[in-house]
């Protein structure tokens, strides 16, 4: 099996591993940058490049080491080149591209969505399809049905923000800390998730889709009540810290629910339509218990094996890269050196 290196940078993860092949992962290593962007309670793109730049050599000399290699003994070098911040993804491919050319191995870009949707065949077995997969993390909330590895159709995505975008976003609300996701489940489990009717967007048309825009507004009244006034003198009648400490707990359970319930309302769309054989899931907002548990049930609604990859290959990895770059090598589909990277860019849209 050949030895794979992945590397990852699309955005505030450094992050390199080495594979055997497809599904064994040898070692995944990934250095967050919480530290750096706490204080701005999000990601700052350039701060987020210059530290990929601090980083990232230092990580994949550890993803080698615990591998037990050197960068001789490996067989190509994958990368994910897009989507992502421009800057980020950046240092990753020319990281990727110097290694290449210098070891004179093949080079392989890997889009990141489609090496999330591979996640969970890593240390296991192969996923059987069709599928279908939630895509739920801090910038992508979208569903796709695949027939294969190498393919997937997107039948509905966010119309406005992303899921963990609005948990970070209630989290910065609600006071929580950072990163946002955990911080409202750990708040949400000491409150009462029935306590508030907060709304539960379900888009339905020609594309099943999702929105939590109007969640998040919502939440933001029930915190702070209706502002009063006009335009520039507007003011909201009160402050998150005059809330009780029981009533900041009620809202954060009563916004998981909301959010969690809209991505089953969507995911339950497609499962109803689809028969699939595997429901897969994938990004950091699933490492949300309460979302899990409505997944689990679905898939067994469904008749579908569920699957999810532990927490380390839900967020952001290059063992996922690595993997799939695997895979890609099999079927002989290396890139050339001229390799780009791509901010935005569909699954299925070409490689450069
Ligand atoms: O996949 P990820 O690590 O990075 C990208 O955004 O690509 O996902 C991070 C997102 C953040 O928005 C974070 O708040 C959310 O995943 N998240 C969670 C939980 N843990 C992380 N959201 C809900 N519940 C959690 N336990
Ligand atoms: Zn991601």
């Amino acid at each position: 099996m050949p030895l794979i290196l992945g590397i990852e940078t699309s955005c505030d993860e450094s992050a390199a591993a080495v594979t055997e092949g497809p599904r064994t992962v040898r070692s995944s290593v990934v250095a967050t940058q919480h530290d750096l962007h706490e204080r701005y309670a999000g990601v700052v793109p350039e701060l987020a490049s210059r530290a990929h730049l601090e980083r990232l050599m230092p990580v994949i000399e550890e993803a080698l080491h615990e591998a037990g290699i050197t960068l001789r003994d490996l067989d190509a070098i994958a990368v994910g080149h897009a989507p992502g911040l421009i800057g980020s993804l950046l240092v990753g491919v020319a990281a990727a591209k110097s290694l290449a050319w210098s070891l004179g191995v093949p080079l392989i870009g890997v889009h990141h969505l489609l090496a999330h949707l591979h996640a969970p065949a890593l240390d296991d077995e192969p996923i059987a399809f069709p599928a279908i997969a939630l895509i739920a993390s801090g910038g992508h909330t979208a569903v796709y049905r695949q027939e294969d590895t190498l393919n997937a159709e997107l039948l509905g995505s966010t119309i406005d923000d992303a899921v963990g975008e609005a948990f970070d976003k209630a989290a910065v609300l609600l006071e929580a800390g950072y990163p946002g996701g955990p911080a409202i489940e750990r708040l949400a489990a000491e409150g009462d998730d029935r306590a508030i009717d907060l709304p539960v967007t379900r888009l339905r048309g020609e594309r099943f889709g999702f929105s939590f825009a109007g969640l998040k507004t919502a939440l933001l009244y029930a915190a702070r009540g209706h502002p009063v006034g006009r335009g520039r003198a507007s003011r909201f009648p009160r402050d998150v810290a005059d809330l009780e400490p029981k009533a900041r707990a009620d809202l954060a359970a009563s916004f998981q629910r909301a959010a969690v319930d809209a991505l089953l309302l969507g995911v339950e769309d497609v499962m109803q339509r689809d028969s699939v054989t595997s429901l897969c899931g994938g990004g950091g907002v699933l490492a949300n218990t309460l979302l899990r548990a409505k997944l689990s049930t679905c898939a067994a609604q469904h008749h579908a094996t569920l699957r999810i990859p532990p927490m380390r290959y839900c967020i952001d990895n290059a063992a996922m890269i690595a993997g799939l770059g695997a895979y890609m090598l099999e079927r002989g589909q290396t890139t050339s050196l001229d390799l780009q990277a791509v901010a935005r860019l569909p699954i299925g849209a070409g490689s450069t």
